[in-house]
């Protein structure tokens, strides 16, 4: 199949307008021939790379794509809406949006093991998608996001990549993956060409598992939502004082324990919250954005204000190594 192709090696990188237009039309070309008048289904996080495949895959062959998004419960404050907005509002999109925030809640309820909730994350995304294809008639293609490193990392022995993500055995459909030979950067120039918005576009690296991993220990739904709005808040101020596509990653993080604090004369017992902005090219080694004092002091004093739970706000200065960017 041409969509499984590997990156030429004559290959230009694509950096400009004109260079993605081209890409586009060959993709939107290549698609059409391979598909016909089928139907494909992608899972639609949101995220960059399966974005970019859905806005693709429209312009090929505009309904015939079904796309479904799964709300975990472990989204960032507005995605689901937004994805809502963009792909079916704006681009008339056949999207399937299901509410499982529950039933993944109720799974995780008292779950502490780092190991174990991602995989109960992971196995009941799978189980939810599964169950959504199961109900769809004449489905023969699945998009899947796969950009070319997913590639290099999985013949280099680094990362597992999964065909298929994972979905059982006699759900075989035939592979569609239309940025399989891009470079993140050359996505972004593509997506951006196809005229999906800037922060869905250059939107920092979210990890599978969600704010998940950042409500460490057993997750409760009042901590989680202070996770949830103390990122929208951190998110907000970076947008506004020009860090957002500068610093790599940012988010903050509702460790599980209690400290005494004051407010309005009155005691409380509340938690706090982390704040993290590392940079990094690789990953590999991380070192800490320095924000300013106002900054901080900013930040402080709105989470402090606007976020039920929380009366302590940490800033955590430790490069990798030795830790983790994410806390489990
Ligand atoms: P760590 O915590 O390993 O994170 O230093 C390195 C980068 O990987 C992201 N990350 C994940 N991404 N599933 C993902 O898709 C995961 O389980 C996961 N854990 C960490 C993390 O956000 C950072 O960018």
């Amino acid at each position: 199949m041409a969509a499984l192709i590997d990156r030429p090696e004559t290959m230009e990188r694509i950096t400009t307008p004109e260079l993605a237009q081209a890409y586009i039309e060959e993709q939107v070309k290549t698609i059409k021939e391979e598909v016909g008048d089928k139907k494909v289904l992608l899972a639609l996080s949101g995220g960059v790379d399966s974005s970019v495949v859905a806005a693709l895959l429209i312009k090929a062959i505009g309904k015939n794509l079904v796309c479904v998004h799964v709300n975990h419960g472990l989204l960032r404050k507005g995605e689901p809406e937004q994805v809502i907005q963009v792909f079916k509002n704006e681009m008339d999109a056949n999207l399937i949006y299901v509410d499982a925030v529950d039933r993944f809640l109720d799974k995780l309820a008292g779950v502490t093991d780092p190991e174990q909730k991602r995989m109960i994350i992971g196995k009941e995304f799978i189980d939810v998608f599964a169950e959504e294809a199961r109900k769809l008639d004449g489905i023969e293609f699945l998009a899947q996001g796969t950009i070319w490193p997913d590639i290099l990392e999985s013949e280099a022995g680094i990362k597992a990549h999964h065909n298929a993500g994972g979905l059982p055995e006699d759900m075989n459909f035939k592979l569609v993956e239309p940025v399989r030979v891009l470079f993140k950067d050359e996505v972004r120039v593509v997506g951006k060409e196809l005229g999906l918005p800037d922060n869905m576009v250059y939107r920092q690296p979210f990890p599978g598992p969600g704010l998940g991993v950042r409500c460490p220990g057993a997750i409760t739904r009042d901590r989680l939502e202070a996770v949830r709005e103390s990122d929208a808040i951190l998110r907000e101020e970076f947008a506004k004082n020009g860090l957002e596509g500068k610093v790599w990653q940012y988010f903050t993080v509702v460790p599980d324990f209690k400290s005494t604090g004051v407010k309005n004369g009155a005691r409380t017992f509340d938690w706090p919250c982390i704040i993290r902005a590392i940079n990094t090219t690789d990953v590999m080694e991380v070192t800490v954005e320095h924000l300013s004092n106002e900054l901080i002091d900013h930040l402080v004093k709105r989470i402090i204000a606007e976020v039920p739970g929380i009366n302590r706000v940490l800033f955590d200065y430790t490069p990798k190594p030795p830790a983790t960017v994410e806390y489990e």
